[in-house]
């Protein structure tokens, strides 16, 4: 039976063993046929492959449009998205430049290093929000430059959400720019190695919280950017690494710093489909994290996100298209939807659900 990285599954494969948490929780039974949603819950879970049957290993990447493609497309062919993606890439080679230094000249320029992130917000999108172009930005072959950009930018907006001081927020931003710097020491045969990592192999993946602090830990930069990289990984209910810290222990910005990283690996496009639809990512989050997080940040994040949406049109499971006029507080993925002459309560519907953002 062939082990498929997380990142290759396509719906349709069917799991040839149960899917085990490192805490021992089943995240997936065997036999059970991938949907998108399973797959987003592996990667929610960061779990790194998963072996799959052999009649299934080979299912074809669906030909049918993916419901959220057109989304993606209609950013894409955005003016703000193309001078957007342009300050990307010339900033994603400057910040791959400051990470191996920091590395090899065991130096950091703080300030600028801050200016990068920095003047991808200058222009903060108004129109189509800085999330949705983020999560076309992400690149198949980079495991960790790109993704540390994304981090910081989400951080850097997220902690403006909080109310954060410029000085706390540039701290944040920092944070989520150094995040993963300890998997530049982690051979990049293992972190893209497209076959079943052996336990040694999976451990190593999981040392680079403490790598990368180790990194940091002399460099003249605030703690909680060295912590951050450090607990990163903890979870609130203690099923975490390195160290399986509870909320108070995990420092309050690698608290942040966890919910703009697993946000940014959900959202990311996949060979086989756009970002995932943000109100799928919520309900996620919604049915399998929230004690995971602090309440205190993660209420705040998604109900920011969910507000991005306030008025946009939407298609529902069942065909139906309708704009969102009002966000239940309780139930942040089932708003209210108005659709041609009536009124759909989506946290009162069962089954029904936002679909694809149009
Ligand atoms: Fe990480
Ligand atoms: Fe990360």
């Amino acid at each position: 039976m062939p082990r498929i990285p997380t990142q290759d599954l396509v719906p349709g494969m069917v799991t040839a063993e149960d899917v085990i948490s490192f805490n021992n929780q089943l995240i997936l039974p065997r036999d059970m046929e991938l949907t998108d949603k399973a797959i987003t819950k592996l990667e929610f879970y960061s779990i790194l492959s998963v072996q799959v049957k052999d009649e299934t290993a080979n299912v074809a990447i669906p030909s049918e449009t993916p419901p959220d493609i057109s989304y993606s497309d209609k950013i894409r062919n955005s003016q703000e998205y193309k001078v957007f993606k342009q300050d990307f890439e010339s900033t994603l080679s400057e910040v791959e430049d400051s990470l191996n230094d920091i590395i090899s000249k065991n130096k950091i320029d703080t300030d600028n290093l801050l200016q990068e992130p920095g003047k991808l917000l200058v222009h903060n999108p108004s129109g189509i929000h800085i999330f949705d172009m983020l999560h076309n930005m992400r690149m198949y072959d980079d495991p960790t430059y790109a993704h540390s950009l994304n981090v910081s930018l989400i951080c850097h907006v997220f902690g403006r959400w909080l109310g954060m001081s410029d000085a706390d927020v540039d701290i944040l931003t920092l944070a989520g720019l150094l995040h993963d710097i300890g998997k530049l020491k982690i051979p990049n045969e293992i972190i893209s190695k497209p076959a079943k990592l052996t336990d040694q192999e999976y451990t190593t993946v999981k040392s680079h919280a403490m790598e990368g602090y180790n990194i940091l830990k002399d460099l003249p930069i605030n703690e909680h950017v060295k912590r951050a990289a450090l607990m990163h990984h903890e979870r609130c209910d203690g099923t975490g690494y390195p160290l399986g810290l509870t909320t108070k222990r995990i420092d309050r910005y690698a608290r942040i710093v966890a919910i703009a990283d697993v946000y940014d690996a959900m959202t990311s496009p996949r060979v086989y489909r756009g970002p995932l639809c943000p109100f799928q990512v919520i309900s996620i989050f919604e049915s399998e994290g929230l004690q995971r997080y602090d309440p205190e940040f993660i209420l705040v994040f998604l109900e920011y996100i969910v507000n991005t949406y306030m008025n946009n049109r939407v298609r529902l499971s069942n065909g139906l298209t309708g704009d969102i006029v009002l966000i239940n507080k309780l139930d942040l993925a089932h708003p209210m939807v108005h659709c041609g002459s009536h009124y759909i309560d989506l946290s009162h519907e069962h089954g029904l659900y936002i679909e694809a953002i149009l």
